[in-house]
């Protein structure tokens, strides 16, 4: 078979034309299935983009990897904020996004007949990337009795010596769960002994309480030693998912090949995108992540509040901006969500898009108005 016809039907997509059906139907639908933030990018950030989009030298191709500006900065937040330290030349690569990044990741090691180590659940890139690079994705469990982190005995018994990567997601994306340092060492250390590429996508690192901040994979593995990659971005953590940049850091080999994957294929992030993201990650830092992050805490307050009254089982996620919830007895997941579309109009994720380990559940994202989280709250906490 094919590899474009490997690929899973993208469940999204009808969760699309079911919206668009009931909009037709003349329902009042309230949206809170993507994450992709509702507010705008800092002003702050619009200004600067809006002086260097200006600039004339900016609008010739950017640096390949990434500007060294950005990569100096990227370096020094690192240390700042996560106490990791990396050489801004060969251990940090600008992205177009972190899906971008974990899109060409696999066509750095992965040959025709290799594994690749994939969550269930978890964000279907990391699979289909593997697909397309000619691998076989591998999944293993995240349960909820584990805190939804993988039991290590079973990542252990699906590696084999054809095993190249390990994709992780924490904070994760949907059950918002996070990993501690205790678990990135054991993790960090199995890899270690597999010769496994140990991937963190951390797109959600920032979207967290700041009493709770998540610990960085790259602060527990030794990067000049070992084989890990993280990768950040700047979609969540400053309402820019539209300007498409991201970065990743880690072993030097890892951050390298994939730089040289990348100049086969893409021409870099325009400077303009660069030098916004450098000033962002600067001294305006904490100001402007408190002002991003300062729309979610009443928001999930507001809707776990309403889905407890109406007696839903509610995880108690410690990050992201996504509401983890179980489906009632009896149902599936796209049975569930259905029906809420059609009964109440309010359009939220089936867990089973996320992978099998997702049944049972739905997902609910924050990054609606206020307004509309209030009036799906309502709803939904209406439910019966
Ligand atoms: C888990 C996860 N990783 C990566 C991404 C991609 O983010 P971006 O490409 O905007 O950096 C997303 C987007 O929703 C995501 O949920």
């Amino acid at each position: 078979m094919g590899r474009l016809a490997k690929l899973p039907p993208y469940l999204f997509s009808a969760i699309d034309a079911a919206k668009a059906k009931a909009r037709a139907a003349g329902v009042e639908v309230v949206d809170l299935g993507v994450g992709d933030p509702d507010r705008p990018t800092p002003r702050a950030l619009v200004a600067v983009m809006a002086r260097a989009v200006a600039e004339p030298e900016f609008h010739r191709y950017p640096a390949q990897r990434g500007q060294g500006s950005l990569k100096n900065a990227v370096a020094g937040w690192l240390e700042q904020r996560h106490g990791v330290r990396v050489d801004p030349d060969r251990q940090v690569l600008i992205l177009i996004g972190s899906k971008e990044g974990l899109g060409h990741l696999p066509l750095t090691c992965v040959e025709e007949g290799d594994n690749v180590l994939v969550p269930d659940l978890g964000y279907p890139v990391y699979g289909q990337a593997t697909i397309l690079a000619g691998g076989e994705p591998r999944t293993f469990a995240l349960r909820e009795s584990a805190g939804f982190l993988p039991d290590i005995d079973e990542l252990a018994a699906k590696m084999d010596a054809r095993t190249r990567l390990l994709f992780l997601n924490y904070p994760n994306n949907p059950t918002g769960a996070t990993a501690d340092p205790d678990f990135w060492r054991t993790v960090v250390e199995l890899c270690d002994r597999r010769s496994v590429i140990l991937v963190n996508d951390a797109a959600y690192m920032e979207v967290a309480p700041d009493d709770r901040r998540p610990t960085s994979l790259l602060k527990v593995a030794d990067c000049d030693r070992q084989r890990v990659i993280e990768l950040h971005s700047f979609s969540k953590m400053f309402n820019m998912t539209g300007w498409r940049i991201a970065f990743a850091a880690g072993h030097a080999d890892v951050v390298g090949d994939l730089g040289r994957v990348k100049e086969s294929i893409d021409s870099g992030v325009f400077t303009a995108v660069q030098q916004t993201a450098a000033f962002a990650l600067g001294d305006a830092f904490e100001s402007l992540l408190a002002e991003v992050m300062a729309a979610y805490p009443e928001r999930r307050r507001v809707m776990v509040a309403a889905l407890e009254r109406a007696g839903f089982a509610v995880y108690p996620s410690p990050a992201t901006f996504y509401v983890w919830c179980r489906v009632p007895a009896g149902t599936t997941s796209v049975e569930f969500c259905s029906r809420v579309l059609d009964e109440i109009g309010v359009v939220v994720t089936p867990g089973v898009g996320f992978g099998t380990g997702g049944e049972g559940w739905f997902r609910i994202s924050l990054t609606a108005t206020d307004a509309d989280i209030a009036e799906g709250a309502r709803r939904l906490g209406a439910w019966s």
